[in-house]
């Protein structure tokens, strides 16, 4: 592995991508390989990672595996999780994501139980398998790809129902990913979460797997930001040390303010039963 001059000092050892078959992962494997980076691309679909594994190291001269796993997929997901605690990985993007929209009552569960699966089971393990060894080598950065849609839960009804699950797996990748941020600081161990908003990929074509159709799957009509975009503002926020990192805000303080409601809103909640619902309450 040869580190770029420019590559700051975050970006060394072999990077760990999920998802790498499209979209947002594949455009990070592409720029973590031009940084020099040897690389392991997680997804399903194996002639995708393997056309890409075969562009990037021709390219770029550096080594890339591929893994072919289902996060979804106990034993699949083993076999990451083993990879993601090698003591030669530097990074790792947890991108792999699925949606599985749908009206909640009419979903059906074993779909919302992959969403959990891939989106936040999956993220938590892989994390959890390659912190250790960051840890003791001094050096890692981990990068959880969450949505703006984690911060959906003061939505109306309409225009964005039917994602209930997402938004609350992603919330999840959000709480998890400020919270361990905390909790290694002030170690050299970076973690990001990446909150984009709509992308140009193929997210929306599926559910998880299925195809689906109707206004659903027109929704990157209108475009979506380009990944090479998202992917820039993940990369200069690891440089500038933002954790939540969200590509399209302008007025990044917002992210302060959401924090600073937080603290807030934990600060005043005492140990005594607030009078709103003390009043009128029976024995
Ligand atoms: N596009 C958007 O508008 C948008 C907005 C906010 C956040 N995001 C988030 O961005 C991340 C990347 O999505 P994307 O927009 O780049 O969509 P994408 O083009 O559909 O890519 C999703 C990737 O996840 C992989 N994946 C899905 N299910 C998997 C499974 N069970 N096991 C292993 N890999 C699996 C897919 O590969 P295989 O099918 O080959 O397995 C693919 O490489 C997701 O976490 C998503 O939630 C997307």
């Amino acid at each position: 592995m040869t580190i770029n001059e420019d590559s700051p000092q975050y970006a060394t050892g072999t990077a760990l991508v999920t998802g790498a078959s499209s979209g947002i992962g594949a455009a990070y494997a592409r720029r973590l390989a031009a940084r020099g980076h040897d690389l392991v691309l997680v997804a399903r679909r194996a002639e995708r990672l393997k056309t890409l594994a075969a562009q990037v190291s021709e390219e770029h001269g550096v080594r890339v595996d591929t893994l072919v796993a289902d996060l979804s997929d106990t034993g699949d997901l083993d076999r990451v999780v083993a990879r993601a605690a090698g003591d030669d990985i530097g990074m790792v993007v947890n991108n792999a994501g699925i949606n599985g929209y749908g009206p909640f009552a009419e979903t059906d569960p074993a779909l919302l139980e992959k969403v959990i699966a891939v989106n936040v089971v999956a993220v938590t393990r892989i994390a959890r398998a390659a912190v250790p060894g960051m840890l003791a080598r001094g050096r890692g950065t981990v990068v959880n790809v969450a949505s703006t849609l984690a911060f959906a839960g003061s939505l109306p009804p309409d225009p964005l129902p039917t994602r209930a699950v997402y938004g609350g797996t992603k919330g999840y990748v959000v709480t998890f990913s400020r919270t361990l941020a905390a909790e290694l600081t002030p170690s050299p161990v970076r973690v990001q979460v990446l909150c984009p908003g709509l992308t140009a990929t193929e997210f929306h074509l599926t559910q998880g797997q299925e195809p689906v159709g109707g206004a659903e799957a027109r929704v990157h009509d209108d475009g979506g930001m380009p990944v090479e975009d998202v992917v820039t503002a993940s990369l200069r926020a690891l440089e500038t040390g933002e954790v939540v990192c969200v590509p399209g805000l302008v007025d990044g303080a917002a992210v302060d303010r959401v924090t600073a409601a937080e603290t807030g809103l934990r600060a005043s909640a005492t140990s005594t039963l607030a009078p709103r619902y003390a009043q009128g309450s029976r024995q």
